[in-house]
């Protein structure tokens, strides 16, 4: 692997599967068990909040008994030795990459421990479940939701990505099936920069023929490899 100095990583579920977080699109996953248009939409909240709230205070609860695993382990590494620039930005709502040990990660799609405010729009981190509608913390209004990006909705530091985009040397993606945009068209983007672009994944995704280079396997087994790989190139 070549010395890059500017790196974009972008994680989808897939780094998250091992650590017992089911991911969307496998079968059995997420979105067989729930329709998108009633649990990740604005219009399912407004026709059925009580499910969308449940859902979600389920999924919080979930992460009490998940543990980061070496994938998010060996990226916090990664954040803490590499000497250039380092964008991690995940689709995940998960917390496990903090938890691992990052403390700079750009949550695009929300995260399932903050809650959203719908009259004051300010953004509270969040523990507890919301189906039993507590106030907000901050104007006291019954109206906080999960604060989640929903199909519909514009993904949170957008600017921010396309600007590391632009200029970055290497982009890898990890766990993601490249089937949601705009995190799908971020290879694009890092391709016109010039940038040498990575997959790994278990198995090939949707968009995995995009990339320079796709390496098989669990997130945990190629994260710390890919990780040791840079390290060791950056000191040579
Ligand atoms: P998906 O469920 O679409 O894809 C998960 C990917 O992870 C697949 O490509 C799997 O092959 C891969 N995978 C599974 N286990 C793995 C492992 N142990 N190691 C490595 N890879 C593994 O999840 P995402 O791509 O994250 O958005 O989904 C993107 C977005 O779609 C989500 O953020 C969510 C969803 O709808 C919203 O809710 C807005």
């Amino acid at each position: 692997m070549a010395d890059f100095k500017r790196i974009v990583i972008l994680t989808g579920a897939g780094i998250s599967a091992e650590s017992g977080i089911d991911t969307f699109r496998a079968a059995g996953g997420l979105w067989e068990q729930h329709r998108i248009d009633d649990v990740a939409t604005p219009e399912g909240f407004a026709r059925n909040p009580d499910l969308v709230l449940s859902f979600y205070d389920k999924r919080r609860a979930a992460l009490a008994s998940a543990s980061p695993n070496p994938a998010h382990v060996a990226l916090a590494r990664l954040e803490r030795e590499f000497a250039g620039e380092l964008l991690l930005v995940t689709q995940n709502v998960d917390d496990l990459h903090e938890r691992g040990g990052s403390f700079r990660v750009l949550h695009m799609h929300g995260e399932l421990q903050s809650a959203l405010c719908t009259s004051c729009e300010v953004r509270t981190r969040w523990h507890d479940t919301m189906r039993n509608r507590p106030p907000c913390p901050v104007c006291q209004a019954r109206s906080l939701r999960p604060d989640i990006v929903w199909f519909g909705e514009m993904p949170y530091e957008m600017g921010r990505i396309y600007s590391a985009l632009e200029s970055c040397d290497l982009f890898v993606s990890i766990g993601t099936s490249g089937a949601v945009y705009p995190a799908a068209g971020f290879v694009q983007e890092a391709r016109a920069a010039g940038a040498y672009t990575l997959d790994l994944n278990l198995e090939p995704s949707e968009g995995s023929r995009l990339f320079d280079e796709s390496r098989l396997g669990p997130a945990s087994l190629l994260v710390p490899a890919w990780v040791d790989d840079v390290l060791s190139c950056a000191e040579a």
